[in-house]
């Protein structure tokens, strides 16, 4: 499949815009029934091998903090204002010094060079074309500084980081001579996860051979040409490339370096905040107190998030603690992921005082069903539903969106009971 699709990159006339089936009748043949980012997750699934999709899609435990992301969402009610002239409406939006195109951006994830081929290129190249952020993982499979040659203006870089001063030290400076201007330190994983899921479906990073994992992969033959016998006759065996010594993906006994993150603490934060120079980011935070230390220590930005439901299951949804954390924020700026995947799920967090969101999994499902072109196609989809959103809701720019569109459905006051 060709990597551009130029019909579907013209920006949208005033005219075009009353199209509702728009997005997808301009985009490359193969992506025209993929309608919403919600599309991708199916073909994903039988595109890439089980253990692998059970991986990515995959929550923690019950699945609870999962469940939140998406009800968080659907509990709030928008209450749109018309005849307003909403010809003008743009969703452009600064963040760190930088205009761009949405208020979204990818987030971090890991191995995702698993699930497509070159997976971190193809998530970071679409991020550019469509001109929003890609953050890229520090659990990945390509090195940070070919992505960041790849693209340079669109990529941050997310750690994970030992509580060890040494590490620190050799990670910040490394990330700095690549050229990276925003860095963003991951805080909710300082034990790994309880994902029965992965136990269940044979999951291990690295990846264990055996028998069960061979047919799994064989069940998959156009994974197995498309990502993984392309990918190793292309680069040979992917290594993680950006968390201590290198380790590579298939091994019967190599382990990856994840000793010493439950030392990692607000010390440890000081001394990257001294060490670099460009926008620090904190991403994991829900609680309001964490966001004020954040603030104090010289965060540039946080961002709230649950890890997507795949760390501790319980954990609030970000939407619901949003307002909390933006009050206590004083200012600094306060983004999100973990659940979003329409425009509505956009701008009713940035309702609650989000600055910009994050997606995860439905991007990386694009990439595994058509690469660049795929993710492309998704960063139009959400746009094009911002769009149309803000001109239902009557909002020309992003700064208009507010609290007062917003309804608690499960407010009794609503119907006046109270
Ligand atoms: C396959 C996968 C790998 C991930 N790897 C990382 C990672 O390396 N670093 C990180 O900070 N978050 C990681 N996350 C969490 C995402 O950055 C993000 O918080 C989450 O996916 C957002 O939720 P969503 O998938 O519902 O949009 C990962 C998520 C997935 C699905």
């Amino acid at each position: 499949m060709p990597d551009t699709a130029p019909s579907a990159d013209k920006p949208l006339s005033s005219a075009d815009r009353t199209t509702p089936q728009l997005t997808s009748a301009t985009a490359p043949p193969a992506l025209r029934l993929m309608l919403a980012l919600e599309d991708f997750e199916a073909p994903a699934r039988r595109y890439i091998p089980r253990p692998i999709y059970g991986y990515v899609s995959g929550g923690v435990e019950r699945n609870v903090t999962l469940n939140w992301n998406r009800s968080a969402f659907d509990d709030l009610a928008l209450l749109p204002r018309m005849l307003v002239n909403v010809s003008q409406r743009s969703q452009k939006t600064e963040l760190f010094g930088r205009s761009y195109d949405s208020p979204f951006g990818i987030s971090p994830m890991g191995g995702t060079s698993l699930a497509a081929f070159d997976g971190d290129l193809a998530l970071a190249r679409a991020a550019a074309a469509r001109n929003v952020p890609m953050i890229l993982s520090g659990a990945s499979l390509t090195a940070l500084e070919k992505v960041r040659e790849t693209s340079p203006r669109h990529t941050w870089f997310q750690a994970y980081l030992p509580g060890e001063e040494q590490a620190i030290t050799e990670l910040v400076e490394r990330v700095a001579k690549a050229g990276y201007d925003t860095l963003v330190l991951t805080v909710d994983i300082p034990v790994g996860a309880n994902r029965e899921n992965n136990v269940r479906n044979g999951y291990n990073a690295p990846l264990r051979p055996s028998l069960r994992l061979a047919l799994q992969c064989l069940a998959r033959p156009r994974w197995l040409i498309g990502t993984a016998l392309r990918t190793y006759f292309t680069h040979g065996m992917p290594h993680f490339e950006n968390m201590g010594k290198r380790t590579p993906l298939v091994s019967r006994t190599a382990v990856r370096e994840r000793a010493n993150r439950d030392h990692l603490n607000w010390q440890h934060f000081a001394l990257m905040r001294r060490l670099w120079k460009g926008k620090l980011v904190i991403k994991g935070i829900l609680a309001k107190e964490d966001a004020v230390i954040a603030r104090e220590q010289g965060a540039d930005g946080i961002i709230v998030s649950n890890h997507g439901g795949r760390q501790l299951d319980s954990a609030s949804s970000p939407l619901r603690v949003l307002p909390g954390i933006v009050e206590a924020a004083g200012g600094m700026t306060v983004m999100m992921d973990s659940g979003i995947r329409r425009g509505t799920d956009v701008l009713k967090a940035l309702a609650l005082g989000a600055k910009f969101v994050f997606v995860g999994r439905p991007m990386l499902y694009a990439a595994a069903v058509a690469g660049e072109t795929g993710v492309r196609h998704a960063i139009r989809l959400l746009h094009d539903e911002i769009d149309r959103d803000m001109a239902m809701l009557g909002a020309n720019t992003i700064a208009e969106i507010s609290r007062g569109m917003l309804m608690d459905t499960r407010s009794p006051d609503i119907y006046g009971l109270r």
